[in-house]
């Protein structure tokens, strides 16, 4: 059986809920099925607002679904649990509280918070590159810098699933690039799956094993890609047929091979 199984899962948003303008019910999510296995990385691309952060959402159990099963390690989801982390675009750290303090923050929700998860914090600081900034508080942080301590907090707890919601979307290209490969040593270390919301077409084929290409709104699997890329992979990959090729299909599956701007009347020569 497959690590997590999303079988034709359903959202409908109801009307009542919308507000006085919402005549009709809103269909986030419309029959979306993949599985992932464990250890796998899956990338989910997909038009603004088709529903990828609701699908996340409610692979977490932070919403209930209206239909279909999810099903994560064996387990059906029916609410929050505890064997995920989640990263948001925002780091969304607590400003009052140093890095470490923040990194730490879920073993206290946890009621771990003891010698080993203070060691683990050490460690992950250091993979990050964030080993000597423990005791700075997040406004001295980049922005880089502080989705790595969003990314320790959410490894903190050694989940064996990791979501994560553009988490590099407000980042420089450079920085995020870093990250990309941050990232993927961090999860052959772990051996969590991932699944990583993001709108770059690029970063998602980098990234995955696994690339899914949503439709609009509602949101349903249009194509799958495996992309067989290995679990060790360097930018130059980027420059490879291959990837153009993942790219393109992704491209098409996105509606945007073929779109581009109007042909400009060729100036006369005065
Ligand atoms: N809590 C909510 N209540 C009502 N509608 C929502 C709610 N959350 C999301 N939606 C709607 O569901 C659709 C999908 O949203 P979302 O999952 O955030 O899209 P994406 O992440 O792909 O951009 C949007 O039309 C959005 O307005
Ligand atoms: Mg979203």
């Amino acid at each position: 059986m497959a690590f997590g199984i999303i079988e034709n899962a359903r959202k409908v948003f109801p009307a009542r809920d919308l507000g006085k303008g919402a005549k009709q019910d809103l269909v986030a999510l419309d029959d979306a099925s993949f599985t992932f296995e464990e250890g796998e990385f899956v990338s989910l691309l997909g038009p603004s607002g088709c529903g990828k952060t609701t699908l996340l959402r409610i692979v977490a159990g932070l919403i209930p679904r209206t239909s279909g099963n999810v099903i994560v390690a064996g387990r059906e989801v029916t609410g929050p649990y505890g064997d995920y982390g989640f990263v948001f675009q925002a780091p969304g750290l607590m400003p009052w509280r140093n890095v470490l303090d923040n990194v730490l923050f879920p073993m206290e929700v946890l009621h771990r918070n003891d010698a080993k998860a203070k060691a683990r914090a050490h460690q992950l600081l250091e993979i990050t590159g964030l080993a000597g900034f423990e005791k700075a508080r997040p406004h001295q942080l980049s922005g880089g810098m502080q989705q790595r301590v969003s990314l320790c907090r959410a490894l903190i707890h050694e989940p064996k699933l990791l979501l994560m919601d553009e988490p590099f979307g407000a980042l420089d290209e450079l920085t995020r690039i870093e990250m990309n490969d941050l990232l993927l040593t961090i999860r052959n270390e772990t051996r969590a799956s991932v699944l990583f919301v993001t709108h770059s077409i690029s970063e998602a084929v980098y990234l995955a094993d696994k690339v899914l290409v949503f439709s609009r709104r509602p949101a349903r699997v249009a194509l799958q890609i495996e992309t067989g890329f290995g679990p060790v992979r360097n930018q130059g990959l980027r420059f490879t047929p291959a990837f153009s090729t993942i790219e393109r299909q992704a491209s098409e599956a996105l509606g945007i091979v073929g779109i581009g701007h109007e042909q400009a009347s060729p100036k006369v020569a005065a």
